[in-house]
């Protein structure tokens, strides 16, 4: 049974059973505790915590969320069930049914008859396991079901209790297994042994809250959910290992392709006994597929968070397909292959291949580079150590060539075994050791979010903030809360900085790349200056402000001002960003999707996905569309509606967005751009202003950044241009479009002025040397004129003058030996006239004379060489030298 088809049944059973089907969300959530959606329920959390009510029909849901967990990134490949990227199908319900009907839903699938849309799986050959006092779940199974008391197992927190890992929704859970049979491992269940019985369903009764603790079951509950709940998780991957009679889960129909294709690029032979190559082989399927997800939805290689889990990936491919033999690119082969196997599941590839494909290939020519300069730095150590007689690579060495040059350690263990040497891995593992203590000791610092977020729990789940800005700028609120110095406080005064929380405000809090607004909040005397404002969840605003004059007190009733000229510039901002983000999709094509953006009262910066610098001519087109835009005083409209209507209506829907919820689309002249957006806006694109772009540069591989200045910051930037280039123009006294000729005939000008300079100064040079010919001294048969120069004549223009006097003495037998010095260094030329030469002077050898008494080098041709050299103080012995050297010809 193909993937898919295992996909169909899955949904058609759970439709048919009343849940609502929903789309998988985004990897991508706004989630600031999670990189990734690494579980179905993510995208429901909300519901679970009861903080918003789902509207599915019958509060049941059923959906295929993609997922994507690297922790264990180093088993890929190793075990048989370890997929960085997994589709999770579950079911879900809100408050209805409970453990009796998750069980019987999950066996209904899994053991019906394939003819009637089950998965056809032999009961007996399923075991389950569930958690240690949950009696509950065990009758059902036993009673209810019919599962023999031996093959229910009990198993304790780690296992059977089931959180986010996080503080949030957990419960105990019951997992359902399926025996390989005795030649996957030993006898005695899931407990004995987790290979040969491989889990394909965790059911999670979700009724409780958890607290601060690790993902081990060292926690505690802090509560009870609102209501009984139901979350389960099947492993679309692992039930295709099952149903295709496959070994592990990257032999299945969606990675197999990507498996043969690196055995055709490589030349290497998959499962041929060659462990360490099978391993290869199964990295290359399962990082192919995750790196390609990851990038559909919206990531580029970095050296942080989301982009540098993408890097690792991309990067152990090609090391993987290195080792495996491949000398070419692979990338494309690999892209394309995933492509193709995972469409059918996921049709939203087909638009986006040619910008995988960019992103991906992009990143392997970049590592390509790197490798180079890695193998330059891993051939210098090798020779060097080998020369010193040793035979081990030392871990530092190992751990530079992993850290600085991404090096991964088995790609340093294999050239060194190919150059005879040993690598010292104690020594590695120990630098390796440090960094991740180093790293573990940053992250601890950086946990304080989680904990910011316990602190604001109590409010996250009960008193949300109503915002009302979106059309009013001052707004009477009560003070919910109040927090100073990280604490909860029940007044603060002057001086104070604080963080205020009111049941309603007008001030937008960050978000969707727009800075928070700047405002007051005043009670009578009181004023709170406000510099931030942050959100946490969805529905808190924290305003974090300096008590100015008098103070507050919780349930103190106050008036909120947003700062109108800063929301003037913010909204204008913003739209100008809209606009731009429509442009430039008209000029480089859809494939330029939106990677991040900034903006704030008077600039903006807008990311986007491309690979290429963009031409002049590009973002000339960009700015004049935008302003074209502007221009043609597009209306604003704001529509609130469902994800869904918004997809239709052609709404770009990026990252973080959650179906079931309502959304906001901000649509300016109508298809000109549909953008899901939570921003402020201006009603009409003339309140813009002016629109001026500044330029565009390279962010990262594979993205690029256009920044521009807004409304009368535009105008102070365009102005400030025209004032620079009027001022130049009554410089130059010509008018201001002729300035790029003027500027260009000034400069060629200037060329030639130097050109001309040069000349004088060498006629000059010439003119002072021409009675040098007059100064020529007989030494034995020969002419010699040998001089030290004044100070400041290169070897060029010495040149210059020794070939002028050749010419002048041609007749004669003559040798000239003109130096000089040049900043403290020693420049000479030899001339040589043709009688000299013909009675067996060189020109080379008096160079060689000389440049033993100045430490000199160089040579030339028999009638002319030159040289320099180091030690001015030789010359005049050096003149005697070449005067008693010839007097012997
Ligand atoms: N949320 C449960 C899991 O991820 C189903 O295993």
């Amino acid at each position: 049974m193909q993937t898919h088809e295992i996909r169909e049944r899955f949904t058609n059973h759970f439709v048919e059973t009343g849940h609502t089907p929903v789309p998988s969300a985004s990897l991508i959530l706004d989630d600031p505790t999670l990189l990734f959606v690494n579980a179905g329920m993510v995208p429901f959390k909300p519901y679970f915590l009861g903080d918003q009510t789902p509207d599915f029909k019958n509060g049941t849901a059923t959906s295929i969320q993609k997922c994507v967990r690297t922790l264990d990134i180093e088993e890929v490949g190793i075990t048989t069930r370890h997929n960085t990227f997994f589709q999770m199908a579950g079911n879900f319900s809100f408050g209805q049914y409970f453990k009796e009907g998750a069980i019987t839903h999950a066996w209904t699938l899994l053991t019906g008859a394939v003819e009637d849309g089950g998965y056809g799986l032999d009961p007996e050959r399923l075991w389950v396991t569930v958690y240690l006092d949950d009696d509950e779940a065990a009758s059902i199974w036993r009673d209810k079901i019919g599962v023999p008391e031996e093959r229910i197992q009990r198993m304790g927190m780690e296992d059977n209790f089931w959180s986010m890992g996080i503080p949030g929704p957990c419960g105990p859970c019951s997992e359902i297994y399926y025996d390989r049979g005795p030649e996957y491992g030993k006898e005695g269940g899931p407990i004995a042994d987790d290979n040969r019985y491989m889990e394909i369903w965790n059911l999670v009764f979700m009724e409780s809250v958890r607290g601060e603790g690790d993902k081990k079951g060292n926690f505690e509950i802090v509560g009870e959910l609102p209501q009984k709940n139901i979350d389960t998780g099947l492993g679309i991957e692992r039930v295709a290992c099952l149903l295709q009679g496959v070994d592990n889960v990257y032999e299945t129909d969606l990675l197999r392709p990507v498996i043969d294709a690196a055995v055709e690029l490589t030349g290497a032979k998959y499962d041929d006994g060659n462990q360490d190559n099978d391993v290869r082989f199964r990295v290359i399927a399962d990082h192919a597929r995750t790196g390609m997800m990851i990038i559909l939805d919206g990531v580029t290689p970095s050296n942080e968070g989301r982009g540098y889990i993408l890097r690792r990936l991309l990067r152990r491919i090609i090391r993987s397909a290195r080792l495996l033999g491949a000398t070419a690119p692979v990338m494309e082969t690999f892209m394309n292959t995933i492509m193709d196997t995972m469409t059918p599941s996921f049709p939203e590839i087909a638009d986006n291949r040619e910008r995988i494909l960019r992103v991906a290939v992009a990143e392997e020519r970049a590592f390509s580079k790197t490798l180079e300069s890695g193998t330059t730095r891993f051939d210098e150590a090798a020779n060097a150590i080998k020369s010193s007689g040793a035979a081990v690579l030392p871990g530092e060495q190992a751990f530079e060539l992993h850290d600085t040059y991404g090096f991964p350690i088995d790609l340093t263990v294999e050239m060194a075994r190919e150059a005879g040497l040993d690598v010292d891995m104690d020594a590695f593992n120990a630098a390796m050791q440090e960094q991740r203590d180093r790293a573990k000791a940053d992250n601890k610092a950086k946990k304080h979010r989680n904990l910011d977020e316990s602190l604001y729990r109590e409010w996250v789940d009960n008193n949300p903030t109503e915002f009302v800005g979106y059309d009013q700028l001052s707004h009477d609120g009560t003070v919910i809360g109040l927090v100073r110095d990280g604490e909860k406080v029940g007044e603060v005064s002057q001086g104070d900085e604080v963080e205020v929380i009111l049941d309603v405000t007008p001030m937008y809090a960050e978000a969707g790349g727009q800075m928070a607004d700047r405002g007051r909040i005043l009670m009578g005397d009181t004023i709170l200056n406000v510099n931030d404002v942050q959100r946490v969840g969805k529905k808190l605003w924290l305003h974090k402000a300096t008590v100015q004059n008098g103070g507050l007190d919780l349930g103190s009733t106050v008036t909120t001002e947003v700062d109108g000229a800063w929301r003037h510039g913010a909204r204008q901002a913003h739209s100008a960003t809209h606009l731009i983000h429509a442009a430039i999709r008209q000029v480089l094509g859809p494939t330029a999707v939106q990677a991040g953006s900034l903006n704030k009262p008077g600039y903006l910066r807008f990311d986007f996905n491309y690979t290429d610098a963009l031409s002049d001519a590009q973002l000339e087109e960009i700015a004049t569309i935008t302003n074209q835009a502007v221009d043609a005083d597009f209306a604003v409209n704001t529509i609130e509606t469902s994800l869904d209507k918004a997809k239709a209506m052609g709404a770009m829907a990026l990252f973080g967005e959650n179906y079931g919820d309502t959304v906001r689309v901000v649509e300016i002249g109508g298809p000109f751009s549909i953008e899901l957006c939570g921003g402020t806006h201006v009603d009409h694109a003339s309140q813009i202003g002016p629109v001026a772009v500044l330029g565009e540069s390279s962010v990262g591989s594979g993205a690029r950044r256009i920044e521009a200045y807004s409304g009368m910051d535009s105008f102070k930037f365009l102005s400030k241009e025209a004032a620079l280039a009027s001022g130049l123009a009554a410089e130059l006294k010509a008018p201001t479009e002729e300035l790029p000729d003027r500027i260009a005939q000034l400069t060629e000008r200037l060329r030639a002025a130097e050109k001309e300079i040069e000349n004088l100064h060498r006629q000059q040079l010439l003119a002072s040397t021409a009675d040098l010919a007059g100064q020529a001294e007989t030494v034995g048969e020969h002419r010699l004129v040998a001089k030290q120069l004044p100070e400041g004549i290169n070897t060029g223009d010495l040149r210059t003058i020794v070939s002028d006097l050749r010419g002048k003495m041609q007749a004669e037998d003559a040798l000239i030996v003109l130096t000089s010095t040049v900043g403290g260094k020693v420049s000479l030329a030899v001339a040589a006239t043709k009688p000299a030469v013909e009675s067996g002077i060189k020109a080379g050898d008096v160079v060689k004379v000389l440049g033993e008494y100045v430490e000199g080098k160089g040579g030339g041709k028999p009638d002319l060489a030159q040289g320099s050299g180091a030690n001015p103080e030789g010359i005049p012995a050096g003149l005697h030298a070449v005067r008693d050297w010839l007097e012997q010809r």
